[in-house]
């Protein structure tokens, strides 16, 4: 190992403390400063928007949570059916459904998942490629309203994503990949420099959410870490960065999800 990798790997290392060397001095954070923070939900920026149903009692959802955990594991390999409305509105709700509402001067959102500080800095992208009653496209999810936005019909991703995600074909075509991204002024406005390490664990927390809920429905999911960073903020049309823009976006994690084959 030559001394520049030495030294990124103590950078890395910093950061899994959730602190770097040159903190001491830092200056206070900008909620310590006042300043004003930006919204833990993104307008809606379509005028096509798709009503998720919330009936969830239809799906015959299991609640062994023993059964849940022993069974959990990442399928690759899904069955022919289409991924249902009704399924794919509860695994939505699942990793970023809204609980409750709060806040005076801010809005504050609890949701399905823990959040440090509850900041919530992630959005929920989808290319639905076999939703029953969903045409094919990128889509975005409005938790706060339930319901999706149609970001853009194109009807053919497969070799772009299969691209974007280090060539993982079964994933590109997967009945739904979840992309997730962070805003990371959302979380930076409180925490500073910790912000990042936070965001990380929010996005864990999010997608063991999304494992257990398929297993719950008869579904799979398997986490993608592995994707190519400028590609996959390409297809989103995030602007390239980083930058210290608090508007800034950037994907972080994605999971491939469709019904689980018979017989495994
Ligand atoms: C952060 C993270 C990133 C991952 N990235 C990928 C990936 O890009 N492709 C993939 O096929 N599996 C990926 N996985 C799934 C792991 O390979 C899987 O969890 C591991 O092999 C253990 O298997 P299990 O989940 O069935 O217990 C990822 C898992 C995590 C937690």
């Amino acid at each position: 190992m030559n001394d520049r990798t030495k030294y990124q790997i103590m950078k890395e290392r910093e950061f899994l403390k959730g602190y770097h060397s040159g903190d001491a001095g830092a200056e206070k954070t900008d909620q310590e400063q006042k300043l004003p923070s930006i919204p833990s939900l993104k307008k809606r920026r379509s005028q096509q928007t798709i009503a998720l149903p919330v009936e969830f009692d239809r799906l015959g959802i299991s609640s062994d949570i023993w059964d849940l955990i022993m069974r959990r594991q990442s399928r690759r390999r899904y069955a022919p059916e289409a991924v249902s409305l009704y399924e794919l509105s509860f695994l939505l709700w699942a990793t970023q459904g809204i609980r409750k509402f709060a806040g005076h001067k801010e809005q504050v959102t609890f949701r399905s998942v823990p959040s440090a500080g509850s900041r919530h800095p992630l959005e929920t992208y989808l290319f639905a490629n076999h939703v029953a009653g969903l045409s094919r496209g990128l889509y975005h999810y409005l938790p706060g309203e339930h319901v999706l936005e149609l970001w853009d019909p194109a009807q053919d991703y497969e070799a772009e994503l299969t691209r974007a995600l280090c060539g993982q074909h079964f994933a590109a075509t997967a009945p739904v990949l979840f992309v997730w991204s962070a805003l990371p002024y959302r979380t930076e406005w409180r925490y500073g420099l910790k912000a990042s390490k936070y965001i990380l664990l929010d996005a864990g927390h999010m997608c063991q959410n999304l494992y257990l809920a398929c297993e719950s429905i008869g579904c799979g999911a398997c986490a993608i870490g592995a994707y190519d960073q400028d590609h996959m903020d390409e297809l989103l049309g995030f602007a390239p960065g980083p930058s210290v823009d608090p508007q800034y976006e950037c994907v972080v994690y994605a999971a491939a999800v469709g019904r689980v084959r018979e017989g495994q």
